[in-house]
């Protein structure tokens, strides 16, 4: 494992814009990819994280309460996060989350650096500003096969509030994977 300095965190900037594309493509290749099925990963569409930071920057524009964060160390950006309120679709999730809510769209560590509390560095900014924000809870997906992820959320005490399929329009036929939610009702 790389010992590194202190991750720098900042905003995420329209000239960081392709920069992003191409680091997303990258992690989500290396960490998620795995899980999906077969033809899928043979298969991804990569056009996709273009209109997902392209919807990200017209939100901002917009003044909506959307966030991306990146961690800097040695002047390369190693991870990101992404965060916004958001609005509930799920009963289970209605029936235990109230008041004003955010979701933690993406939160995502290069392999290499992994394990040196980055991720954390970026999870509780994203509580800050949710709780900024006036959120009180704030829901966050995660593939259920994906362990490292359910231990990182599992040691802030989070514990699955529902399990759900999630639908992915990554590769030309769609596929579900399954997935569970989490609530983080402290978030400041
Ligand atoms: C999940 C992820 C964001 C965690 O980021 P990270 O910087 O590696 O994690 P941290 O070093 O901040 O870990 C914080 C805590 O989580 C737990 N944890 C993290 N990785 C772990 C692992 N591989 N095994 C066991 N526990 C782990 C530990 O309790 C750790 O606390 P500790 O350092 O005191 O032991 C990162 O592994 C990642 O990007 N994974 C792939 C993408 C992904 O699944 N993203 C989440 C989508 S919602």
């Amino acid at each position: 494992m790389r010992i590194s300095g202190q991750a720098i965190i900042a905003e995420i900037a329209p000239a960081d814009r392709q920069a992003m594309i191409d680091l997303h493509r990258h992690i989500r290749t290396v960490t998620d990819t795995p899980i999906y099925p077969e033809y899928a990963q043979a298969n991804i569409d990569f056009r996709l994280y273009e209109k997902n930071w392209a919807t990200y920057f017209d939100n901002k524009a917009a003044g909506k309460k959307d966030l991306a964060l990146k961690a800097t160390l040695d002047n390369r950006i190693i991870g990101f996060a992404r965060f916004s309120t958001a609005n509930p679709d799920d009963p289970k999730l209605l029936a235990i989350v109230k008041d004003g809510w955010a979701e933690l769209h993406w939160l995502y560590i290069l392999p290499e650096y992994q394990g040196q509390r980055i991720g954390k560095q970026l999870y509780q900014l994203a509580k800050k500003h949710a709780a900024d924000w006036g959120c009180r809870q704030m829901v966050i997906e995660a593939y259920r096969d994906n362990p490292t992820t359910r231990k990182f959320y599992e040691s802030f005490g989070l514990k699955i509030a529902s399990e759900v399929l999630s639908h992915n329009i990554r590769s030309e036929r769609a596929f579900d994977i399954p997935s569970v939610r989490f609530v983080e009702f402290n978030l400041g």
